[in-house]
């Protein structure tokens, strides 16, 4: 487990000082596969770059199973209640592997001593070392390529290679920072497959930075937003992408659903979405206590609406549906608020985004259609 309390982090720069982590807390099971996401500039790398002192939080703790508690005083490491000296800092490090974007790679060193690099000086006899980079490269499936250069692989190949590094020491944790970003999708899926065999098979935890949703869909178990250094919401991954409860969080989730183009038809108000008098523009969230029931069918049946449908997404997160529409609904008044009652009985979040009816408050947004 990884567990971090009140961790801060500032820069000092000549005119100002930027916070860039701030009072976080964070808790990361063992054996899971966790995503940070958030706007650039949020803290996301500082964050992971804190986790294993290779930069030095200011204050907090960071409590680590097989290393201890880290303790930060005036910007100083304290491990298990002593000062934490240079060489258990270098062990941490090793115990904790680190993949970035750009790869890192030593572009003058073989495939080959590239991945057994951090391997040196670690007593290790080179007999040992050639094995253990052999068993690395084959779990990347880069056997075929012990003895070329980073300049000869392509992007994806590159990443297995800093995969395999980044697993020589036998880490118990790897931090991803953007690791996919670089990538094609196609090599992002393979580095993406990778890494959930790293953590299914070898159990490593894995704390993953991203900013493509797609990424954290396809294989994070919880995830973590980010905003001006601090953690504004947290959960697990269908949750989050199911019922967002911040507004930069329902931007991130937004922009992974074809939903998302609801803002921008919006913002255009565009002929699409206009609504007439007396009917509705509305967002129907269906999470998995609700879907395949027949929910809406049953309700314009029942309560005689109409929905014309603008805007669909369904898709399969962790194996359970998600999924929304956006429409205009019309009808009968009454009938039509009596319906979106029973949907939201149903658990259906129903929300009335533009209202067509000239109703007593007045507060009709109704784009007249000429
Ligand atoms: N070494 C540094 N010196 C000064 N300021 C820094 C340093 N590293 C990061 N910062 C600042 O800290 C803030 C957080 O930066 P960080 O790199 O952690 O953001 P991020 O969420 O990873 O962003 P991105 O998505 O663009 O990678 C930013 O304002 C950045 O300018
Ligand atoms: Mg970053």
């Amino acid at each position: 487990m990884i567990e971090i309390r009140e961790l801060n982090k500032t820069f000092h720069l000549e005119n100002s000082d930027v916070e860039a982590v701030r009072d976080l807390s964070l808790t990361i099971d063992d054996g899971v596969i966790y995503g940070v996401i958030g706007s650039s500039g949020a803290g996301k790398s500082t964050l992971v770059r804190c986790l294993n002192l290779l930069e030095i939080p200011d204050s907090g703790t960071i409590r680590i199973d097989g290393v201890g508690e880290i303790e930060l005083r005036n910007g100083k490491p304290w491990l298990n209640g002593k000062r934490m000296t240079a060489r258990e800092q270098n062990n941490m490090r090793r115990g904790i592997g680190m993949i970035f974007q750009h790869f890192n790679l030593l572009d003058r060193c073989t495939v080959f001593e590239n991945v057994a690099y951090p391997l040196q000086h670690t007593g290790r006899s080179r007999k040992q070392i050639e094995k253990r980079v052999c068993e690395l490269l084959t779990l990347v499936g880069l056997e075929d390529k012990t003895n070329v250069y980073p300049s000869q692989l392509s992007g994806g190949q590159k990443q297995r290679v800093a995969i395999a590094r980044a697993l020589a020491a036998e880490p118990r944790i790897l931090l991803s920072d953007e690791a996919t970003s670089a990538l094609d999708p196609e090599a992002t899926e393979a580095i993406l497959s990778l890494l959930q065999a790293v953590n299914r098979q070898l159990g490593v935890t894995i704390v993953l930075i991203t900013h493509e949703m797609a990424v954290i869909k396809s294989i994070a178990d919880r995830v973590a937003v980010m905003e001006n250094g601090r953690v504004v919401e947290e959960g697990t991954v269908y949750d989050i992408f199911a019922d967002p409860q911040k507004e930069i969080t329902r931007k991130f989730v937004s922009t992974s659903s074809l939903l998302g183009k609801l803002d921008k038809l919006l913002e255009e108000n565009a002929e699409l979405i206009r609504v007439k008098p007396g009917e509705m523009l509305v967002r129907l969230m269906f999470r998995k206590d609700c879907v395949g029931e027949h929910l809406l069918t049953t309700a314009a049946r029942k309560y005689g609406f109409d929905l014309n449908i603008i805007l669909a997404n369904s898709e399969y997160l962790h194996g359970s549906p998600i999924g929304g529409m956006v429409g205009i609904i019309s009808g009968e008044q009454d009938h039509i608020e009596e319906g979106l009652e029973f949907l939201r009985q149903n658990h259906v979040s129903a929300e009335v985004i533009r209202d067509g009816r000239t109703d007593a408050a007045g507060h009709a947004e109704s784009v007249p259609v000429s």
